[in-house]
């Protein structure tokens, strides 16, 4: 049974007071919800307010990213250890701003990726095609590619305990989600190489997030999807009400 997994992407929005107040509103609307996790991420400078915010409640802070060294000379990164000292209990890893503005390769992924499990918090891993490669019929050969390069060297233990985010890029902030048929399919793909990569059991295991465009409107249909386990979530996570919304919503199937 794999328990379904919320989580807030809040980018580059919301400071420390915003995101105090938001928390407080938001673990009190949830303080009831059970049999699914509930993250967000919130940025760096107020991960450790957001933990204090969400102690006691049901809610997991995120790291939106990590730098794979422990500390050193490294101008402006933030190490795993001090995500995990701050109070962040899960890192997303490779989300597709941070690889076309920022440069994270698959390697890179790779490297964040060891770094975050070596330290015991739980990756969020993002994947997915741009419009491009989807219009030239390559979506199942980008996420091939990506779960074999970004997952390499994992163990079916570590891949059992990840969760990956399939997030299509012509989906993310656009509006235009994916179609139910869509995600099911590259979301079955993506279990199908995990199976065949890592083994059924962990491919089993390992909870797969559709993210791009969710919203109340469209959680129900996608959480109904079999592979589906949760969602990650952008604009629609930005305000208590819609986030809470789609917190239901995801509840009800
Ligand atoms: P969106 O963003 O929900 O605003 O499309 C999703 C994401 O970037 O993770």
């Amino acid at each position: 049974m794999r328990i379904p997994v919320l989580a807030a992407n809040w980018k580059m929005f919301k400071t420390v007071g915003e995101t105090v107040s938001y928390l407080k509103e938001f673990c009190a609307l949830t303080a009831g919800v059970s049999g699914a996790e509930m993250v967000v991420a919130p940025p760096f400078t107020a991960i450790r307010a957001a933990s204090e915010a969400a102690r006691g409640s049901n809610v997991g802070i995120a790291a939106q990213d990590c730098y794979w060294e422990q500390e050193g000379a490294f101008t402006g990164e933030i190490s795993v250890r001090m995500l995990k000292d701050a109070g962040a209990c899960y890192v997303i890893v490779g989300h597709s701003e941070r690889r076309r503005l920022f440069g994270d390769t698959d390697e890179r992924v790779n490297r964040k990726l060891g770094a975050v499990l070596a330290a015991g918090l739980t990756p969020i891993v993002c994947i997915g095609e741009t419009l491009e490669e989807r219009d030239a019929g390559r979506t199942l050969a980008v996420l091939d590619r990506q779960v074999e390069a970004g997952l390499a060297g994992l163990t079916p233990a570590q891949v059992a305990s990840l969760v990956i985010a399939y997030e299509p890029v012509w989906a993310i902030g656009t509006g235009r989600n994916a179609t139910p048929a869509q995600a099911g399919e590259a979301h079955a793909h993506i279990r199908g190489k995990l199976a065949a990569t890592f083994g059924a059991e962990a491919a089993a295991a390992c909870r797969i997030l559709y993210g791009g465009s969710v919203k109340p409107e469209n959680i129900k249909d996608l959480m109904a999807i079999e592979d589906v386990d949760g969602a990650l979530v952008g604009g629609a996570s930005l305000t208590v009400s819609s986030f809470f919304a789609i917190v239901s919503g995801a509840q009800l199937v």
